[in-house]
């Protein structure tokens, strides 16, 4: 193994993915948690999610935790999005760029934002025009892409045309989650493979949920194929409240570890980044799976 690109870009994906499935965090903590994060040199945070407050109560005080960030150059601030209703209220409300949700399998689709795949690809259409007239970035996240909850297996075929759909929509990333953490180096190995014969590999990122411990050798796989762009959660936080089955995303702690003990450069002060984790493990009162943390 020796392709592996020389700097990573990370998504810390900690203060959505890892919130909403956790008890309500008020507002002015989650705005210190997101501006100690902004200091440790990630350039990319998801900061929230603009879904139905009734859905993910955790994240109901989405527009006051945007208005509420005190930016930093050089740190580009993101929320998901899964509806147009979702768009209106973001694009008002100052955020840098955001992400779109769509899975791979039809039924976490309905389960996951109450539409079918042709109906979500539908209003993500008109998500993207809207996006592009404002001048917001968006990428995608192309859920259960390793394995579903409800269907199982999941070709690679319908994973790569959504993949395909959205570049040419407009999208400067699409993100290839594991969303319950099932996938494993030889299946990432040949998604990737598949999914660059139609789109660049900059195009690419992947998102892996590390519910059986795969997630590093998973990316590992992907590193040596080029891949450059990988969503974690500081802790090892996260879960789809939809994907029965879903744990904690890869820890943001233990991926800035292996990259930079394999001389991957990403930009981040890992002591800084385990100072911020300690601190929000103090605040929600359990320990988090980060196995680096765990070392601090
Ligand atoms: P819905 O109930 O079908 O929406 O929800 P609706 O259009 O029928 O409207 C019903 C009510 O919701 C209305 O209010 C709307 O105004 C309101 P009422 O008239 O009854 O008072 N509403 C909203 N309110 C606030 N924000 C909105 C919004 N939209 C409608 N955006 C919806 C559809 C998509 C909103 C819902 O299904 C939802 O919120 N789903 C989100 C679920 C979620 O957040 N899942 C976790 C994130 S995805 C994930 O974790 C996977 C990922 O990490 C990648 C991976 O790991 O695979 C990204
Ligand atoms: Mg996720």
């Amino acid at each position: 193994m020796h392709n592996f690109p020389k700097v990573v870009n990370i998504m810390e994906v900690g203060p959505r993915d890892g919130l909403q499935n956790e008890d309500f965090v008020d507002t002015e903590n989650k705005i210190s948690f997101i501006s100690d994060l902004s200091l440790t040199g990630l350039s990319r945070i998801e900061v929230t999610a603009f879904v139905n407050p009734k859905w993910v109560p955790s994240l109901a005080d989405q527009i006051e935790v945007v208005r509420g960030i005190k930016k930093i150059s050089g740190v580009k601030y993101s929320a998901l999005v899964p509806n147009i209703k979702g768009y209106e209220l973001a694009s008002k409300s100052g955020i840098d760029e955001i992400a779109l949700v769509i899975s791979a399998s039809n039924s976490h689709n309905k389960k996951n934002i109450n539409k079918t795949t042709e109906q979500a690809l539908l209003q993500y259409k008109q998500i993207a025009t809207k996006a592009q007239a404002d001048n917001i970035p968006f990428r995608v996240y192309i859920s259960c892409a390793f394995g579903c909850p409800y269907e199982g297996n999941i070709s690679i075929k319908s994973v790569s045309e959504i993949a395909k759909k959205f570049i040419d929509l407009g999208a400067y990333q699409v993100s290839i989650s594991d969303t319950i953490g099932v996938g494993n180096p030889i299946q990432t190995f040949n998604i990737i493979k598949e999914l660059t014969k139609i789109i660049f590999i900059d195009k690419l990122a992947l998102h892996m949920h590390d519910t059986r411990g795969l997630a590093l050798s998973n990316i590992l796989v992907a590193l040596d194929l080029g891949v450059s762009s990988f969503d974690s959660a500081i802790g090892g936080l996260g879960g789809c409240p939809y994907a029965p089955g879903a744990s904690g995303n890869v820890s943001t702690e233990d991926l800035v570890y292996m990259l930079h003990s394999i001389g991957i450069q990403t930009g981040i002060d890992l002591d800084n980044l385990c100072n911020v984790s300690k601190k929000l493990q103090k605040l929600l009162g359990h320990k988090f799976p980060s196995k680096v943390l765990s070392c601090y």
